[in-house]
């Protein structure tokens, strides 16, 4: 019967250096397969995430009645709505010119573009000009605390006024 004896081998230390290399290499590619499922996590719900930006709300404040004295047509260029006040009744008028939506001007007679000759009466109606049809009207509501609202999403025929 004979017996194996089996070696005890000890690592010499270029061995030594190879296993700490190869732990060292093991040990990076773990990091760097995390490090890039992290990222890919994070993209991912970057892109699911919808990118809308929202514009300008269309139904907007604009203020009390008795800032628009009887008689005034006042217009709100960062919202391109004129507020016109003819006695107790009030209408809001677009102020982009129906042309290529340069924003009109009020003029005595009724609105003005600057950029391509389009002119429009005191209602909105085209009276020269490039532009192929009037300036809408849009809603005007009083709120229940005392302040005007239009709603650019609503339009109403022209000559609607509300009463204030
Ligand atoms: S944009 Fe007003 S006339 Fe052209």
């Amino acid at each position: 019967m004979s017996m194996t004896k089996k070696a005890i081998h000890k690592p010499t230390a270029a061995e030594d250096e190879l296993t700490t290399r190869r732990r060292f290499l093991t040990w990076l590619s773990g990091v760097g397969l995390v490090g890039s499922a992290i990222i890919s996590i994070f993209s991912n719900l970057i892109f699911i995430k919808p990118r809308a930006t929202y514009g300008e709300p269309n139904r907007f404040p604009i203020g009390r009645p008795e800032e628009f004295p009887p008689g005034t047509r006042i217009s709100i260029d960062d919202k391109r709505v004129c507020i016109v006040r003819e006695g107790n009744r009030l209408a809001a008028i677009s102020t982009t010119c129906t042309h290529l939506g340069c924003i009109v001007a009020a003029s005595e007679t009724g609105f003005a573009c600057p950029c391509h000759g389009s002119r429009f009466d005191q209602d909105g109606n085209v009276t020269g000009g490039p532009a192929p049809k009037p300036l809408p009207w849009y809603q005007v509501n009083l709120a229940p605390n005392g302040e005007l609202e239009v709603d650019k999403d609503t339009e109403v025929p022209p000559g609607t006024y509300i009463t204030v």
